[in-house]
């Protein structure tokens, strides 16, 4: 047990599938996983380990914002021994060419600040993703026919952004789409030498103004779970 997670030693598996919101951890352990048991509920952040295809995986909740993944995925990888860690979640697109819907696998997070400034200070650190994993899944989002795109995001520190010409900025600069935990999870990964990705769903767009339907979002979360297991080859 650690602070945060009710977990005994042993209970999360090395493979961690990791959505903002609890309740879709649960969704997509009982729907994509064998014999899902329950391994966490403090504070209502569900975690679950099961099997697919036979490897063991965790599925367990981030919370929205870095601050609130770097409590679970510190304490995943230094007291549980996490070893692989997938976020999957939505992003709001950034460029014309990336429409409602798409994926976005993230190469890389571009950010203001991360709760890892304290460590950077001055420099600016380039979190970026595994490349093994970020391979792997853009063959399972090729095979399953969803649109692809890889490159840059932005992990920002607020939903509610009063700076539009930092956006602007970011689209000039190509960054594909923006959400609000990939670049704490992929310097977390570096320094205790995880492997990590980000694979998100185009759920908002940002020039546009368009959304996707709730109902719609079950199904695209879906694809997502299929092709971060794919990846982790789990
Ligand atoms: N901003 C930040 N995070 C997000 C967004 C957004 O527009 N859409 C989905 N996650």
């Amino acid at each position: 047990m650690t602070i945060h997670i009710g977990a005994k030693p042993g209970e999360i598996a090395e493979t961690v599938l990791m959505p903002g919101d609890p309740l879709r951890a649960k969704w997509a352990a009982e729907t994509f996983l064998d014999n899902p048991v329950l391994v966490n509920e403090v504070r209502g952040m569900l975690g679950f380990t099961g099997t697919y295809k036979g490897n063991r995986v965790t599925i367990h909740g981030s919370g929205m914002g870095m601050p609130s993944l770097s409590i679970y995925a510190n304490e995943l990888i230094r007291d549980y021994g996490a070893k692989t860690l997938i976020r999957i979640g939505s992003c709001g697109g950034m460029q014309d060419h990336v429409k409602l819907r798409d994926l976005i696998l993230a190469q890389s997070a571009s950010s203001i600040s991360t709760p890892s400034r304290g460590i950077f200070r001055e420099f600016n650190f380039a979190p970026g993703a595994d490349f093994d994993l970020l391979h792997k899944a853009f063959h399972a989002a090729e095979a399953k026919g969803v649109t692809t795109h890889v490159g840059n995001i932005y992990s920002s520190d607020v939903f509610y952004d009063e700076r539009p010409d930092l956006n602007e900025q970011m689209t000039r600069h190509g960054v594909l789409g923006v959400e609000m935990e990939a670049a704490e999870l992929y310097n977390l990964a570096a320094r205790h030498g995880c492997r990590a990705l980000a694979v998100l769903t185009v759920s908002d767009h940002l020039l546009t103004g368009e959304a996707m339907p709730a109902a719609e979002r079950q199904s695209s979360f879906g694809d997502m779970v299929e092709i971060a297991l794919e990846a982790a080859g789990a």
